[in-house]
């Protein structure tokens, strides 16, 4: 399964603390967009899709969240509740984001620039390509 926990360098002194990405370091990729989840309705589902093309770090830069990976043949459930991790996730790999606590912000980064052509938010489709290429 193509995941992977990183747990990252913190930058601190006596004024506070920053965490850097850096692609070489903890970042597998060039960076080419960055967007953040909040704001989750408490009981709702995120994601429920699957990536063609991009791959993610996803940070809990504040509260917590659980994400489920699932490469068509078996899956794992990652709570990510510090900005200290990040979770790397390659390409076709379902995911779905839930049990965001209140105030949970979801940092995302990724390597490709938005395009729903590559997502692929059916299931029965998503275990089709993985099983057909
Ligand atoms: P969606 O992928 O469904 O969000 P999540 O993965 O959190 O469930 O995206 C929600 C909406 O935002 C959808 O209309 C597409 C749009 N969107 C963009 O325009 N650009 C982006 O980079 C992302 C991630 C989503």
């Amino acid at each position: 399964m193509d995941y992977k926990l990183i747990d990252t360098k913190v930058f601190g002194d006596e004024t506070g603390h920053l965490i850097s990405f850096e692609k070489g370091s903890n970042c597998p990729f060039d960076v080419k967009r960055t967007f953040y989840i909040f704001d989750t309705i408490p009981g709702k589902i995120r994601g429920q899709h699957a990536n063609r093309n991009s791959e993610f770090l996803l940070i809990a830069i504040s509260g917590s969240c659980k994400i489920k990976i699932d490469d068509g043949h078996t899956y794992k459930i990652v709570e990510l509740n510090t900005p200290h991790q990040a979770l790397y996730l390659g390409k076709m790999m379902w995911k779905d984001m839930y049990d965001f606590s209140y105030n949970a912000i979801l940092l995302v980064l990724t390597n490709t620039n938005y395009d729903e052509t590559e997502y692929i938010r059916d299931y029965k489709e998503f275990l089709n390509e993985v099983k057909n290429g």
